[in-house]
């Protein structure tokens, strides 16, 4: 059997590709299951072409649902996909419902996980990715950390310690490769953006599902607006409730469609400080060296905040510390030191592990 990644959402995509690189250039045999959990254009085919991903050997167009239904839909696919091809591991990312289904049915079928991004905790066990992170960590045989704190996790949580290996984060490697295409004179240029402006992101359940709360954060980002131009590409998760409460209605708010990876970095890079609630873009920010202020009450990335440019904010306390940021300017990340391992070579140290490993199994 060969190595069979699952991919389902948005940030897997950008995850992936490193290790994917790393495994091709180790001479791996290697398929990728697409399970459609992602399915717009500007959702998924255009990472796919902007990264090199290969194209996915298969579709599994499970689409959107409740969780549960969603969730059903994958395992179920999932089950049939793995049992023709008995794949010789399973690689899965991250924590969407796609990750916590396939290292599910892998398990079952005997069929070993390898979970990159393991260890991430955010102790929030309403936030549906904690529950996904936690149980992949469990059924997982290889469990690839990004930070030294995710280690110590899953220590605490019994994962034996030759199950657990630190090697960085592929993520960065993906921003790392691509760093001079990022060009943010022409994203704003393409886009019509001003010299100066902040950038927000906002997909999170928390924030944006309940119509009243969607509504407030509304309001917190139009005095963010009163102190810069404020740009944001609208996640489809959302997107009714924001514009509902009226996001668009305000002279310096620009809504834009979600960008592709290129542009979006791009235009983060170019931003004079970030609003977001994703997880990606609070390890993103710290080393492109933007501010960034994440609306949520925790974190599962602590390490942005010790050695990055990352702040939790309140809704109460975005716009005054949104103008303590804007005040310090671009130039002025509020650290200089970099998480350790986050150096573009996560790639290839779990492809390393990974040959090993499947080494040891054969012989
Ligand atoms: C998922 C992940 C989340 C991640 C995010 C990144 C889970 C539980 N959540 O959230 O951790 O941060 O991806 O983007 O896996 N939709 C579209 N087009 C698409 C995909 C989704 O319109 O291509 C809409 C649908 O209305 C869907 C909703 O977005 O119901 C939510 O999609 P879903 O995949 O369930 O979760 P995300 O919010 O995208």
């Amino acid at each position: 059997g060969s190595i069979v990644h699952v991919l389902g959402a948005r940030p897997n995509f950008v995850k992936a590709a490193p290790v994917i690189g790393a495994l091709r250039a180790a001479g791996a045999d290697q398929a990728v299951v697409h399970t459609g959990q992602h399915y717009d254009e500007r959702m998924s085919d255009v990472f796919f072409h902007e990264l090199g991903l290969p194209e996915p050997d298969v579709n599994l167009g499970v689409g959107s649902g409740s969780h549960a239904a969603q969730t059903a839909a994958l395992l179920t696919a999932l089950e049939a996909e793995f049992t023709r091809r008995s794949p010789a591991l399973v690689i899965v990312y991250g924590d969407v419902n796609s990750t916590i289904a396939a290292a599910l049915v892998a398990a079952k079928l005997h069929i070993p996980v390898a979970h990159v991004e393991a260890g991430l905790r955010s102790f929030d066990m309403t936030m549906p990715e904690e529950v996904n992170r936690r149980l992949t960590d469990q059924l997982s045989r290889l469990c690839f950390a990004t930070s030294p704190e995710a280690v110590g996790h899953l220590a605490r949580e019994g994962v034996p310690v030759e199950r657990v290996h630190l090697v960085g984060n592929p993520m960065i490697d993906t921003l790392l490769a691509h760093l001079d295409r990022f060009d943010t004179a022409a994203v704003r240029a393409k886009h019509g953006l001003p010299e100066r402006y902040a950038l927000a992101t906002m997909h999170r359940p928390a924030n944006v599902d309940a119509p009243e709360t969607a509504a407030a954060l509304v309001r917190h980002l139009h005095g963010v607006a009163d102190l810069a131009d404020l740009v944001i590409p609208v996640h489809p998760r959302g997107r009714a409730n924001l514009l509902a409460a009226g996001l668009d209605d305000h002279p310096r708010v620009r809504v834009l469609e979600p960008l592709g990876y290129i542009d979006f970095v791009a235009a983060v890079r170019g931003a004079a400080a970030v609003v977001t609630d994703s997880g990606g873009l609070q390890e993103e920010t710290t080393i492109l060296g933007v501010p960034c202020l994440t609306v949520r009450p925790n974190t599962e990335r602590p390490i942005t905040i010790t050695h990055g440019t990352n702040r939790l904010v309140g809704f109460e306390e975005l716009v005054p510390e949104a103008r303590k940021a804007l005040e310090a300017g671009e130039a002025s990340p509020r650290t200089d030191r970099r998480p350790p391992l986050w150096d573009g070579k996560a790639g290839p140290r779990i492809a390393e592990v990974i040959m090993e490993f499947l080494g040891d199994r054969s012989a």
